[in-house]
């Protein structure tokens, strides 16, 4: 019996290109100068059909125990996993034999391992390793931004300690819940073919093998399985060699794949504890069915990775088809939708994404290394058990806290103010003390792009009536209106404002601007209410409605919802209330619909007087129980656009990709599921459009929608759940928190934009960008010295609109690690969709930049060493489109939906 039959979602898919991402060590013997890559691949026979064994653990980063107690084997009662035993054994088992192979993808559990082990081992390790390894994240609701910071810190340290042998070449993604096309195009440089290979013949999706990522039935040699060892002494009982070579050829004979050569992993989830007896079973497979092929067996095994595996795919000079679309959702059987997840633990979901802002902040790396952990796909996804979700929020609060401490030391360094540095993390519900108690306040308004923005604070506040200063003394328009009774109920006693100060705040481009605060006298608030016709009505309906969960009572399938599955117990979603409690007010700043749905759903609809877009700010919970049935809520909103059931969502917040109600682009689709069968992964945008108007969501974190009824968008917001939904988790998604005990509150932002089709873009790009690196906001008590530098921009100009800075941060010393990104795809827009040129000499305002190199994506290989294995597409069409050439070393040019990624050499002004 397997030891993990529940839990094997997973699609295989191997990224054809040569030069990248995830890998794995390889035995080479030691003494000899080390052959690296596909020079250490064993022989293949060109005549037979040759089986790749590919031994392989996989090694949640955290699932139903937390990372630490995975790494050190802790609590075994709740799952026997012991990564540092693993590793141990299976180095000790690679130096026995020099034939072996193995495979290791999960960086945080590698580099946790490496630091406790003595020189001599880390120096036989080296040895060992040919090509390094890497971790594998969510591809669902991760945002691209995350991917690559987490990648570029995976790789640093494989390249730090395993030079050129431990760049990766392929990537290895066996348990994402889907697959992104993003995440094949950052893999492949973000500009290279999006092939995969075709590893299973029609009618099923490529790329799909047998057992998952599981060895063949009969074939699980871990200490975890039952399956019989292989008895080759004929004088003994029970001799099985024949048994075996015969059970094993008419697996290999039965696979079907368009070269002569197959894969099969060899492990799975937390295999390899004692790798003795893998490894001993798996000699003997191979000698006793290659000694068959004196017989005529026609097949050759042999120790194998998945880089030489993708070597003989390419040496077989073939055409491969090009897959422009993605494998979303994943499904694993008819009534089995993995859409859930895209929405699960949604509090976490937005934690994670403005801790990666922050991230933007800094460069410590105690905040990169959390937030890399919250990018595997169990973190993010929301699929792992309570506790642990527990401890992947407080491993990213340690590193804001200690990020905090960088940031306000980098802030009193370019102000010249050591006045102590106050963050409020709960403006959200409108909390901080300082800003409520202070008569005198200042507001550090720190803009991690690199363009200015506007953007709308709100701070709880007790006065009625304030001034406020810019950072050249200029009056700013400001407004106080009083606190709703939704937020004061949220807030649980946790601040007293009696109302919140509106003004909107300007900051340059990578830099700050200060605010001055003063309350001018206290008396009765003067809110300005105003009967105002609802804005909305006119132009659409914005309803909460919710799904009543499938508790598996059901007759076609008892499968329920849960942290994974989103199964609806009927396709109509049941309207929470038809009408809301209304609340209008009007002022210079802002127009503002409060309604209250029901008591745990209620939403604020806001334009704000500077904004291009309408704000829906939810708040959802506590999601009542008292009825035995789970729910999942939803915001949709119904509008006259004609859709015609086609409705686009971003890829990991990049690219955008056209869905189609109960259609695949690639494969013919027997829709099982109305509901949950045509619901998408949005990062930070969806939209529907016709030839008049286009309607877009911008979302404030990850989150699952579709589009049901032409016109109609829904987003689904929050889900709780009573049943566990039998993937492995064993528990029901039911949050509650210290501050929400009878379930968890949350509230949110949806942005939305109306404009016409041809210009859209031009909104919801840089809406999308500001809401994912906000600027970061800290307050000051009191007075500023009047020495105090009030603004500071990092950049010697404003980029243009097109060009995007998605990464400065500094490498070394005297370097600094820039990329620079082109955010508008190919016809998307006009102006801002044509190649841009930036000058890397005139970007910064304190630093000098002496010398350059481009990188690849991942900052592991120098741009001009890149090779890449070059593939033959069906299509024919030409795949790596050529660059025009830069007009010089310091002028980059940049197209399209590209990235760039450089090391500057840099002196400080
Ligand atoms: C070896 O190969 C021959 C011919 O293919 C086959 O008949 C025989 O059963 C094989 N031996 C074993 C042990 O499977
Ligand atoms: C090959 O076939 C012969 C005769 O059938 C048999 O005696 C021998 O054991 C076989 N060899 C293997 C390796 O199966
Ligand atoms: C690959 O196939 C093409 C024809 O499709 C042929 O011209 C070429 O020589 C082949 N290359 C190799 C290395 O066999
Ligand atoms: C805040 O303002 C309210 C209403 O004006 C008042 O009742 C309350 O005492 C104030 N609280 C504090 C701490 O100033
Ligand atoms: C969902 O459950 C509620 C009770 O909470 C019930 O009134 C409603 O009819 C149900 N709706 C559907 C569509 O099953
Ligand atoms: C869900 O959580 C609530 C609050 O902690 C608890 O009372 C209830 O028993 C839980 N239900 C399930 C099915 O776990
Ligand atoms: C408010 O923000 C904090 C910090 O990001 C978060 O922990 C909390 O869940 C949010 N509150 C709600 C109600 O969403
Ligand atoms: C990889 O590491 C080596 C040795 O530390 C260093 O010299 C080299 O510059 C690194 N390569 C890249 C691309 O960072």
């Amino acid at each position: 019996k397997m030891a993990t039959p529940v839990y094997t979602p997973f699609v295989f898919l191997l990224l054809l290109f040569q030069s990248r991402v995830w890998g794995f060590p390889v035995r080479q013997t030691p003494q000899e100068s080390p052959t690296c890559g596909y020079k250490s691949c064993h022989a293949t026979k060109p005549g037979m059909l040759n089986v790749h064994l590919v031994p392989h653990t996989h090694d949640d980063v955290g699932w139903l125990k937390t990372v630490d107690q995975y790494f050190y084997g802790d609590r075994n009662d709740i799952q026997h996993a012991g990564v540092q035993y693993i590793l141990d054994s299976v180095v000790d088992q690679l130096l026995k034999n020099p034939d072996r192979r193995f495979i290791y993808v999960e960086t945080a559990f590698f580099y946790r391992w490496w630091k406790q082990q003595t020189d001599d081992m880390q120096n036989t390790v080296k040895q060992l390793v040919n090509e390094g390894k890497a971790r594998e994240g969510d591809e669902a609701t991760t945002h691209y931004s995350a991917v690559i910071d987490q990648m570029t810190m995976g790789l640093r340290f494989l390249n730090d300690t395993f030079g050129h042998c431990g760049r990766p070449r392929v990537a290895w993604h066996i348990d994402p819940f889907g697959h992104a096309r993003e995440h094949a195009s950052m893999f492949a440089q973000a500009r290279v073919i999006r092939a995969h290979s075709n590893l299973n013949p029609a009618p099923s999706p490529p790329g799909i093998l047998p057992n998952g990522y599981n060895p063949p039935e009969g074939f699980c040699w871990d200490q975890s399985c039952d399956d019989p060892p292989i008895r080759d002494d004929p004088d003994l009982e029970d001799y099985n060699v024949d048994d075996v070579v015969t059970r094993f050829l008419s697996i290999a004979h039965a696979l079907v794949y368009k070269t002569n050569h197959i894969i099969m992993t060899m492990g799975s989830d937390f295999q390899y504890e004692n790798a003795n007896l893998w490894y001993k079973n798996l000699d003997k497979l191979i000698r006793y069915v290659n000694q068959n092929q004196s017989n005529g067996s026609g097949v050759n095994v042999l120790y194998s990775t998945p880089s030489c595996y993708l070597q003989e795919l390419h040496r077989a000079n073939l055409t491969w088809p090009l897959k422009g679309d993605d494998f979303f959702p994943y499904a694993d059987s008819d009534h089995d939708f993995w859409t859930g997840y895209f929405t699960s633990r949604p509090a976490l979901k937005r934690y994670e994404r403005i801790s990666n802002s922050y991230l933007q902040c800094s460069v410590l790396w105690l905040v990169e290394k959390a937030v890399a952990v919250a990018q595997h796909h169990d973190a993010v996804s929301g699929t792992e058990k309570q506790h642990v979700a527990n401890d992947y929020a407080r491993r990213l609060a340690n590193g804001w806290a200690h990020c905090q401490v960088l940031v306000s030391n980098t802030l009193s360094s370019l102000s010249g103010s050591s006045a102590p540095r106050v963050y409020c993390e709960h403006l959200n519900v409108s909390v901080c003390p300082l800003t409520e108690t202070s008569k005198k306040f200042s507001v550090n308004v720190y803009n991690p792009l690199a363009r200015p923005v506007s953007w709308p604070v709100r701070l709880p506040v007790n006065g009625t009536a304030y001034s406020i200063s810019d950072a050249n003394g200029k009056a700013v328009d400001s407004q106080v209106v009083p606190v709703s009774q939704a937020t004061a109920a949220v807030r649980r006693g946790r601040g007293y404002a009696v109302n919140e100060l509106l003004f909107q705040v300007q900051a340059p481009p990578l830099g700050y601007s200060t605010y001055s605060v003063s309350l001018l006298q206290n008396g009765p608030p003067s809110p300005h209410f105003v009967t105002l016709r609802d804005f909305l009505s006119s132009l659409l309906c914005v309803c909460f409605p919710r799904y009543n969960a499938s508790d598996g009572n059901n007759s076609e399938s008892i499968q329920m919802s849960g942290a994974y599955i989103f199964r609806p117990n009927t396709s109509t979603p049941f309207i929470i209330s038809k009408t809301a409690k209304t609340e209008t007010l009007q002022n210079s700043v802002v127009q503002e619909v409060r309604q209250w749905f029901s008591p745990w759903v209620s939403q604020v609809v806001r334009l704000y007087t500077d904004s291009r877009a309408l704000e829906l700010e939810w708040t959802v919970g506590p999601v009542p129980i008292g009825d035995d049935l789970g729910k999942e809520v939803i915001s949709r909103l119904d509008s006259s656009i004609n859709s015609s059931g086609v409705f686009y969502t971003d890829s990991n917040g990049r690219e955008v990709l056209q869905r189609r109600k109960d259609y695949r682009p690639t494969w013919n689709l027997r829709q099982s599921e109305p509901i949950a069968g045509n619901y998408y992964p949005i990062n930070s945008r969806a939209y529907i459009k016709d030839d008049k108007d286009q309607l877009t969501v911008v979302t404030d974190r990850s989150q699952g929608g579709g589009s049901i009824q032409d016109g109609s968008l829904e987003i689904m917001l929050h889900r709780r759940l009573l049943y566990d939904d039998v993937r492995g988790v064993g528990e029901p998604l039911n949050e509650t928190s210290d501050i929400y005990p009878e379930g968890l509150v949350v509230r949110g932002r949806l942005l939305l934009s109306l404009s016409p089709p041809a210009t859209a873009a031009d909104t919801h790009r840089p809406l999308a960008q500001e809401v994912v690196l906000q600027p970061l906001i800290t307050f000051t008590d009191g007075e500023l010295h009047p020495s105090t530098r009030l603004e500071f921009s990092g950049l010697q100009a404003v980029l243009p609109p097109a060009v995007h800075m998605l990464t400065v941060s500094q490498w070394d010393q005297d370097s600094v690690l820039l990329r620079l990104e082109h955010q508008y795809q190919a016809s998307e827009s006009k102006e801002p969709s044509q190649p841009v040129t930036v000058n890397l000499q005139k970007l910064f305002s304190t630093l000098d930049v002496l010398g350059v190199s481009e990188m690849n994506l991942s900052a592991n290989q120098w741009k001009d060493e890149m090779t890449r294995l070059d593939w033959k597409a069906e299509s024919g069409e030409k795949h790596l489109p050529k660059r025009g050439g830069d007009p010089s070393v310091w002028e980059v040019n940049l197209k399209p939906m590209e990235i760039r990624t450089f090391l500057l050499r840099v002196r400080q002004r």
